[in-house]
C-alpha cells in the first residue's frame, strides 16, 4: 500500500511551492537521518579503494561512521564503526588494511568478518558468560553497481537493482562503459555551511549556469576553445531532464560518437587525444551498451537519492546547516594515464574543494539555506514552478522527462520523493517504478 498524504507536505507539485523549514529545521533534520538515510541505498565507495583482501576504507552512512572492508574471502562488508561493548569507535583512521579491528577503550576485538574474535577476561571477569554472537559488528546490507559500492540499513530495501531501477539505463553510459571498469581516486573533503539538500537539488540545475558561472565558463570556453554556453543556447537545447526512482538525471546528446563525454579537464590542446581514446574504445562500448547509449548520449549533472552529486561525491550531512563533501575522481581503467591526469585535475579544479565551480555554487546554497533560517523569509515559499506542466512520461526514456533542458521539474520530483520517504512508515509505502527500458548489450549491474 502507498501511503498517499501524510505528515510531511513540504512540495505543491501544481504550483512548484516549497516550504523553507525543510532545510534549517532540527527535528526534520533528525527525522531525515532514520527516514531517509536510515532507508534507501547509499553511495559508500568503490571497490577500487579496497582492492585487496583486508584492506579497509572508512566511509559514512549520513552522520554514521561506516567501515567499508574486504574481508580475507575478498567479501566486500559495511560494518557500523560502533564497537558492540560501549559504542566507542573502532576504526579512527582514513584507510588501512587488517585483519581485525581492536577497540582502544577495553581491547575487544572484532575480524573483518565482524565477529567479536577477543576480549580481555572472557572467563575471569565476564565467568565465560558472554554470548559472543549476539555481539557482532553491526552490519549494513551492500551491494555494487559497476563498482561503486552502495549500502542500506534497511534489510526490507528493494534490490539495488530495483532501486536504481532505469535509471541505470542512462547512467550506465558514464559508468560501466568498458569491460574493465573504472577505478576512484580520493576523495577530497570539505564542510560547506549548507543544507544537504540545496546541493543536491542543485545537480538538475542548469538555469544557474550561465548567471552563477559566467566568470567561469568564460575562462574554461577559452581553454577549451568553444564559445561560452549562454541561457539561449540552453533554451533551444535537445537535452532532457529524466526523473527515475528519486534520481535525477540529466541526459545530452552527444555530436559525434568520438566526442569527450567530459567537461572539466578538456582543453583545446588535449581534444584530439580524448576523441581518439573514444574512437578506440568505441566498438567495445557498442558491445556493452548497443548503439544509441553507446554513440548518442550522455550523462550530464545528475543526483542519486538521496545524497550521491554528480559522479561518485557524497554531500554527507552534517547537521542542518552543515554538509561534508566527498569527492572522487571516477576515471576509466583503460584510459592513457596523461587523460588520466588531465580528468583528475579538472575535476578537482572545477569541482574540489578550491573548485572555480565549486565556490560560485556553494556561496548560492548558503544564501539558499540562510534564508530559511529567518521567520520572515520563512513565510515566503521557494518558488520551483519552471515548467509545471511541461513534462511527462516519454516512449523512448526512462521516467519522468521534461520537455526543455531548462526545467524544475527535477527539483520538484526530488521533494516528492523525500516527501514518500518521511511519510511512510516501512518501504511499503514507498512507490518504486518497475523497470521497463530494453538494455542493449551485454553490460550488467555487476560491470
Ligand atoms: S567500548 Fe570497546 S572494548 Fe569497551
Ligand atoms: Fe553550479
Amino acid at each position: 500500500m502507498v501511503a498517499i498524504g501524510g505528515k510531511h507536505q513540504i512540495i505543491n507539485l501544481e504550483t512548484g511551492q516549497l516550504d523553507r523549514s525543510v532545510f534549517v529545521d532540527p527535528d526534520i533534520y533528525a527525522e531525515e537521518q532514520e527516514k531517509v538515510f536510515g532507508r534507501a541505498w547509499l553511495m559508500i565507495g568503490h571497490d577500487s579503494l579496497v582492492a585487496k583482501p583486508n584492506d579497509f576504507f572508512h566511509t559514512y552512512m549520513g552522520e554514521d561512521p561506516v567501515i567499508l572492508c574486504r574481508d580475507g574471502r575478498g567479501n566486500l562488508r559495511a560494518f557500523l564503526n560502533m564497537c558492540r561493548h560501549r559504542g566507542n569507535r573502532i576504526v579512527r583512521t582514513d584507510a588501512g588494511n587488517t585483519r581485525n579491528f581492536a577497540c582502544a577503550y577495553h581491547g575487544w576485538t572484532f575480524s573483518n568478518q565482524g565477529e567479536l574474535e577477543y576480549l580481555p577476561g572472557e572467563e575471569e571477569a565476564y565467568y565465560g558468560a558472554l554470548d559472543r554472537d549476539c555481539l557482532r559488528l553491526v552490519e549494513a546490507r551492500l551491494d555494487t553497481y559497476a563498482g561503486i559500492v552502495f549500502a542500506t540499513w534497511d534489510k526490507d530495501a528493494p534490490s539495488l537493482d530495483d532501486y536504481l531501477g532505469d535509471a541505470r539505463w542512462l547512467l550506465d553510459v558514464s559508468f560501466n562503459r568498458l569491460d574493465n571498469g573504472t577505478e576512484a581516486l580520493g576523495p577530497i573533503k570539505w564542510l560547506e555551511p549548507v543544507n544537504w539538500k540545496t546541493a543536491v537539488d542543485n545537480c538538475s540545475d542548469n538555469y544557474h549556469v550561465p548567471t552563477t558561472h559566467l566568470s567561469t565558463i568564460i575562462v574554461q570556453g577559452r581553454h577549451r576553445g568553444i564559445p561560452r554556453l549562454t541561457h539561449e543556447q540552453q533554451f533551444q537545447s535537445e537535452s532532457k531532464h529524466l526523473f527515475v526512482n528519486g534520481h535525477s538525471l540529466t541526459m545530452r546528446f552527444l555530436e559525434r560518437a568520438d566526442q569527450a563525454r567530459q567537461t572539466h579537464g578538456i582543453t583545446a590542446d588535449n581534444r584530439e587525444a580524448f576523441e581518439a581514446y573514444y574512437r578506440q574504445t568505441l566498438a567495445e562500448a557498442e558491445r556493452r551498451l548497443g548503439s544509441l547509449r553507446a554513440r548518442r548520449l550522455q550523462l550530464g549533472n545528475h543526483s542519486l537519492f538521496p545524497n550521491g552529486v554528480l559522479g561518485l561525491r557524497l554531500a554527507h550531512p552534517r547537521g542542518p546547516l552543515q554538509t561534508e563533501f566527498w569527492h572522487f575522481a571516477l576515471l576509466e581503467k583503460d584510459m592513457p594515464e596523461e587523460l588520466k591526469t588531465a580528468l583528475r585535475r579538472g575535476s578537482a579544479n572545477y569541482n574540489g574543494v578550491n573548485g572555480i565551480f565549486e565556490q560560485d555554487d556553494m556561496d548560492n546554497w548558503r544564501g539558499v539555506t540562510n534564508s530559511a533560517l529567518s521567520p520572515i523569509g520563512r513565510k515566503y515559499t521557494q518558488d520551483l514552478s519552471m515548467g509545471v506542466g511541461h513534462d511527462r512520461r516519454h516512449p523512448e526514456y526512462p521516467g519522468v522527462v521534461s520537455e526543455r533542458y531548462t526545467s524544475e521539474s527535477n527539483q520538484r520530483l526530488f521533494y516528492r520523493r523525500w516527501e514518500q520517504f518521511m511519510n511512510a512508515d516501512s518501504w511499503d509505502d514507498i512507490p518504486l517504478e518497475p523497470k521497463a527500458m530494453r538494455y542493449e548489450g551485454t553490460a550488467t549491474l555487476r560491470g
